[in-house]
């Protein structure tokens, strides 16, 4: 396993998990890396290590650079294990002059592994001389963590984003303009939606730094996936444009079914959305994850949620969904319950409460249908879809 240069000074020496499907409850179809970088600076600098099982792979790399011995200093971007897992095993065994990571990176770090080696922390603005060239650090607090920092090496004009800009891909590939240009939409949209939605305010201010200060950056070299090397130009709009959240003309249908009465009832409300001229993605949750349906939600105008009364309660799959939509804390978004019931019908009322807690703005009381629906009720939910497309077309 070798280094791969990617800028004049910069070597990445990460690895690549072609194998994780799934990464803290998130569903990561095509795997992921964990970059790390290698500075080759009078005083070579290593800028984050590599989930812990993986750390041979990582000093096998070095090593097809330098010695790993001669590594000098380690900055940690983002504590977070993925990132901070081999930080243990890299001071015991180089025992490096500095680590250096934000105040409250030395405190995660502190808390993550109990370390007795200092570490050294860095503000926002402080810089670190390498020898004959220099690091400047940029705190980036709640994006994610709020440890999160930016290293930025000018020398190379290349910012190191820890986790940022990302996505989980494991590709041979080490350029993003080098992956298939859907291919890093969509990851970059599911990471952005299921890893930084809910930091979108803090992702619009750095958006608003990042104009004022005029760095010059030609790479951007993440924490996961492929390195960014057109300054930001393609991903930096769509981080924009994510964090603001407008509206769009798109619904997302999310459900699931016990005996295809819901099931129905979807593609009845999806009927009445189309007709309407409105993007619609149905997601049966029997054959959809719940970080799909983050993806979809983040670019939809209308939520619709789905679910039989089972046991006095709403489904399983549909709880997870809710539960997991409320943490990410989707703005901007219109919406309405549906499902099927035999006895108390008790789910439509639940799912109510549940959107309007995730914030959604409720177009309907919903529409709920005992056993199997018959044809007026299906006339029902293709109504609702046509209204709600009605009422979408106003906001966007
Ligand atoms: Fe890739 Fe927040 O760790």
């Amino acid at each position: 396993m070798k280094a791969v240069k990617i800028s004049e000074h910069v070597y990445w020496v990460g690895v690549i998990d072609w194998n994780l499907r799934e990464f803290h409850g998130y569903s990561t179809k095509r795997g992921s890396t964990y970059n790390s970088y290698l500075i080759m600076a009078e005083k070579p600098t290593l800028v984050e290590t590599v989930k812990a099982p993986f750390k041979d792979e990582m000093l096998e790399r070095i090593a097809s650079v330098i010695d790993p011995k001669d590594i000098k200093y380690i900055v940690s971007g983002h504590a977070e294990m993925d990132h901070s897992g081999s930080i243990p095993h890299m001071i015991d065994l180089i025992k490096p002059e500095k680590v250096v990571a934000s105040t409250m990176g030395v405190k995660a770090l502190q808390d993550h592994f109990h370390l007795t080696h200092p570490i050294i922390p860095v503000k926002d603005g402080d810089t670190l001389s390498l020898g004959n060239m220099e690091l400047k650090f940029l705190e980036t607090r709640m994006i994610h963590w709020p440890d999160s920092m930016f290293s930025y090496l000018a020398k190379d004009e290349l910012l190191f984003s820890q986790d940022a800009f990302g996505m989980h891909l494991a590709s041979s590939e080490r350029f993003a303009d080098e992956v298939a240009h859907d291919v890093r939409l969509e990851e970059t949209a599911k990471y952005y939606a299921n890893i930084i939605l809910p930091y979108s305010s803090f992702v619009l201010k750095l958006i608003e730094r990042w104009k004022g200060i005029n760095l010059n950056v030609k790479f951007i070299a993440t924490d996961h996936g492929p390195i960014w090397r057109d300054g930001g130009a393609e991903i930096i709009p769509l981080y924009e444009k994510w964090a603001l959240q407008k509206p769009e003309k798109k619904a997302v249908i999310i459900y699931d079914t016990m005996w295809k009465s819901t099931e129905a009832m979807a593609n009845e409300i999806a009927g009445g959305l189309i007709e309407e001229g409105v993007e619609t993605v149905v997601l049966p949750l029997a054959a959809s994850s719940r970080s799909d349906v983050a993806l979809h939600v983040l670019s939809a105008g209308a939520v619709f949620i789905g679910s039989p009364t089972l046991n006095n309660n709403i489904f399983p799959s549909v709880a997870d969904s809710l539960v997991y939509l409320k943490g990410l804390r989707p703005k901007n978004k219109i919406g309405a319950a549906f499902g099927s019931y035999g006895w108390g019908g008790e789910a439509l009322e639940q799912l109510n409460q549940w959107m309007k807690d995730i914030g959604i703005e409720l177009v309907s009381d919903g529409v709920k249908v005992k056993y199997v629906p018959r044809e007026e009720d299906l006339v029902k939910c293709f109504e609702l879809g046509r209204d709600a497309a009605a009422r979408l077309k106003e906001l966007v």
